[in-house]
């Protein structure tokens, strides 16, 4: 059985976490195809049993590439198993509205785009600070501010729970 991995990435996390559920997939005897946004083009869903995108959210919204890929192989998609992997800080978030903007974000992806994944997983992001010019590190330390998340710019932080990530790719890739 072949599943396809699809994301798009920005900084880089979610690539890792592409690749984060290649891993599992494997281990539970997927062949696992990873495609990253710019290489879109290439892949085709007609060949793979199932299909998993990871997304991350930057100012409010999924990069185009994979909202434009979905359009595109919207039917296709509509007729077999899907997850969405949605990657960002409002999941790491404290407050519960913080998680209520993020939902309205996603469904808004969904409707614009017709997707009707089978399960969705909010997984939290990174802040990478030290990789930030200083512009974008003084933006993200007042957006980590107001989400309650840490303001330390000296380092790089992981939020990701990779466990939690894990179980969830096992429950959708698991036998029917
Ligand atoms: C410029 C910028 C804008 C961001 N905007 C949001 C946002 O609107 N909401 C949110 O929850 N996270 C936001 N984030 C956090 C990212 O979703 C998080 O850093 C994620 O790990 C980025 O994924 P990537 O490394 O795959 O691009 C933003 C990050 C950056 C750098």
């Amino acid at each position: 059985m072949r599943v396809f991995v699809i994301y798009g990435t920005i900084e880089g996390q979610t690539r890792k976490i592409a690749r984060a559920i290649a891993e599992t997939a494997q281990d539970k005897g997927w062949r696992a195809t990873v495609y990253d946004m710019n290489d879109l083009a290439e892949a085709d869903p007609a060949h793979a049993d199932r299909v998993i995108i990871a997304a991350p959210v930057h100012a409010g919204d999924y990069p185009r590439e994979v909202a434009e890929w979905i359009k595109a192989n919207r039917l296709r998609l509509k007729a077999m198993p899907t997850a969405f992997v949605s990657v960002s800080l409002s999941a790491a978030s404290q407050f519960a509205e913080e998680h209520e903007a993020l939902d309205k974000i996603t469904n808004a992806f969904f409707e614009e785009t017709g997707f009707a994944p089978n399960a969705v997983h909010q997984a939290a992001g990174a802040l990478r600070y030290a990789d930030y010019d200083f512009l974008k590190r003084l933006l993200m330390r007042y957006i980590a501010r107001k989400e309650g998340a840490s303001t330390d710019t000296t380092k790089n932080h992981e939020f990701t729970e990779w466990d939690e990530l894990a179980r969830f790719i096992a429950d959708f890739l698991a036998p029917a």
